[in-house]
C-alpha cells in the first residue's frame, strides 16, 4: 500500500523504498511517537482545532495502539516508510475518519524531532541513574577496604603508596563529572519541537506551549527552522556517552591489569570470567575487555552523527534520519555496559596482601625520603639528587635501602637520621599525604563521608 503519493504518477521503486524507509530504526521510537501524537492532538483539542470528542477519540485510539504495539499484536510496516505514517494508518484503521485530523498543523519533521528529544531525555536520565548506582557500588567497595594500600602508578611504573579507597574514589569523581555533563545536556534536550511543522510553523491557531507541557517538556523551540533541523542535542548526548565510555574503558583496563598474575591485586568469580577453548588454565576477564572495546563503538557513533550533520544546508534534510541508529546504539550500549560493569564489580575480590606486598617495594618510598630532607632544610632539588644517587646505587648493587645502616645512607644524604628508616612503611607513607585531596586515611575518610551524603548512601 502506497502512502502520501496521490500527486505521483509512479510507484516508488522497491530498492529506493527499502533504502529510504526507517521502520527498523523506528522500533525504538514507537512509545515516544505515540506520546507525541497524544500531546499534539490534545493541544488541537484545547485550541479548538479538534472537537473535544475528536480529541478524546484520537487519544483513546492512540493508547490502544500503544498497547497493541507493546504486546506485539501489530508491528511497523515498511511500506508505511516510518513510525509516523504507521501510527497514523493504524489509527485510521482503528478509529476511522477522526484519524485524518491528527496530522493537522504537524509535519513528520517536527514529529521525528519530538521523538528524538523525548528518547534522548529518557536515555540521559537512565544514564545518570546507572552511573549513580555504579558510584554507590564503588563507594561501598572503597568503604570496605579503607586500610588497603597498594602502589599508585605513573607511566604504569610503581610511584608512591596510595589507599585502594583513594583509587576507587578517583573513579567516583570521574563518573560524577560524567553525570553533570549528562545533566547539562538534558537542559538543552528538554525542549519540545512540536508545532514547528515542516519548518515554518503554522497559520492555524496552535499553541506549542501546550503540546510541550503535555509531551513532558519544560520548554519549547523559539525558531521553527532550528526546531526541525537541530540534532546537536544528539551529538551532545553522544559526546557525554563517549566520555563516560572512555572512563569505563580506563576502569576496565585497570581491573584487567590488576587481575593478571603479574599484579594479582584482584580476582573475579567464575560467573563473570570466560574459558579458553584450548588452555584449561585460563579464566579470562572478557566482560571487562568488551567494556573497554565498547568505548570504540560509542566514540564511532559520535563521529557518525557529527559527520551526518556536517555541511547540511538550512532546514530539514533526510540525512537527519541517519542520526537515529547511532543514538539508539550508543544509549543501549552504554546502559548495558554499565549494568555489566556492576555485575563484574560485585564478583570482584580484593587481594589486600598482594597489594601491600607490591606497595612495600622500598623504591616507592624515595619521595618520602626527599620530603624528610626538605623538612630538615635541604633544598628540594639537592634532596632529589641525593636520594636519586642513593637509589641508583641500590638499583645497581642490589642493596635494599630499607636495610642499609644509617651511616651508609648518610654518605648519600648527610641530613638523614635514624627516624628516616621508619619511613620505609607503605601505610605510613600513604597516611602522610594529608594535603587536600591527598591519599592519607584522614583525607580519604572525609571524602568517603562526603560521597556517602552526596550519593545518598547513608
Ligand atoms: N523518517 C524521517 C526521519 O527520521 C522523518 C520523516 C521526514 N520525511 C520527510 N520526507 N520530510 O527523519
Amino acid at each position: 500500500m502506497e502512502v502520501l503519493r496521490k500527486a505521483f504518477s509512479q510507484k516508488l521503486d522497491p530498492l529506493v523504498s527499502e533504502f529510504v524507509n526507517c521502520v527498523e530504526d523506528d522500533e525504538s521510537f514507537i512509545t515516544d511517537d505515540i506520546e507525541g501524537s497524544i500531546a499534539h492532538s490534545q493541544m488541537l483539542g484545547q485550541t479548538g482545532l479538534l472537537t473535544p470528542e475528536q480529541a478524546e477519540n484520537i487519544r483513546q485510539g492512540l493508547q490502544e495502539l500503544s498497547r497493541q504495539f507493546s504486546e506485539q499484536q501489530i508491528t511497523l510496516k515498511p511500506e508505511y516508510e516510518d513510525v509516523h505514517m504507521n501510527v497514523e494508518k493504524y489509527l485510521e484503521e482503528l478509529i476511522g475518519t477522526d484519524a485524518l485530523r491528527v496530522h493537522t498543523a504537524r509535519s513528520r519533521n517536527d514529529q521525528v524531532a519530538f521523538d528524538l528529544h523525548s528518547f534522548t531525555c529518557r536515555a540521559i536520565k537512565r544514564s545518570i541513574s546507572l552511573l549513580q548506582s555504579l558510584q554507590k557500588q564503588l563507594l561501598s567497595i572503597a568503604e570496605a577496604n579503607t586500610d588497603v594500600v597498594l602502589p599508585g602508578y605513573t607511566h604504569l611504573q610503581r610511584a608512591q603508596p596510595v589507599l585502594l579507597s583513594h583509587v576507587l574514589l578517583s573513579y567516583i569523581s570521574m563518573f560524577e563529572r560524567d553525570k553533570s555533563r549528562f545533566w547539562d545536556a538534558f537542559k538543552r534536550a528538554d525542549c519540545s519541537p512540536l508545532g514547528a511543522g515542516a519548518l515554518s510553523g503554522s497559520s492555524l491557531p496552535i499553541d506549542p506551549a501546550i503540546s510541550a507541557r503535555l509531551g513532558g517538556f519544560t520548554t519549547y523551540f523559539n525558531n521553527s527552522i532550528d526546531a526541525v533541523s537541530d540534532r546537536d542535542f544528539i551529538a551532545e548526548f553522544l559526546s557525554c556517552c563517549a566520555i563516560t565510555s572512555i572512563h569505563i574503558s580506563q576502569l576496565s583496563e585497570t581491573l584487567i591489569l590488576w587481575a593478571t598474575s603479574e599484579f594479582g591485586f584482584v580476582t573475579f568469580e567464575d560467573d563473570v570470567t570466560t574459558a579458553s577453548s584450548l588452555m584449561p588454565n585460563k579464566k579470562n576477564p572478557d566482560p571487562l575487555e568488551i567494556a573497554r572495546a565498547k568505548s570504540g563503538t560509542i566514540c564511532g557513533d559520535l563521529l557518525n552523527v557529527l559527520m551526518v550533520l556536517k555541511s547540511l544546508p538550512t532546514g530539514y534534510n533526510r540525512d537527519l534520519q541517519e542520526t537515529k541508529p547511532p543514538l539508539v546504539n550508543s544509549a543501549d550500549t552504554l546502559h548495558l555496559t554499565l549494568k555489566v560493569l556492576a555485575k563484574v564489580l560485585s564478583s570482584m575480590e580484593v587481594k589486600s596482601g598482594k597489594m601491600l606486598e607490591a606497595a612495600s617495594d622500598p623504591f616507592v618510598i624515595a619521595t618520602d625520603l626527599v620530603e624528610f630532607l626538605v623538612n630538615k632544610g635541604v633544598p628540594f632539588r639537592t634532596a632529589h639528587e641525593q636520594i636519586g644517587e642513593l637509589f641508583a646505587f641500590c638499583r645497581s648493587s642490589g642493596f635494599n635501602p630499607a636495610m642499609m645502616p644509617i651511616a651508609r645512607l648518610r654518605s648519600f644524604a648527610p641530613e638523614l637520621t635514624q627516624e628516616a628508616i621508619a619511613l620505609f612503611d607503605a601505610k605510613l607513607s600513604a597516611n602522610a599525604k594529608t594535603s587536600a585531596g591527598g591519599t592519607a586515611a584522614v583525607r580519604v575518610e572525609e571524602m568517603l563521608s562526603y560521597w556517602r551524603t552526596a550519593l545518598g548512601s547513608n
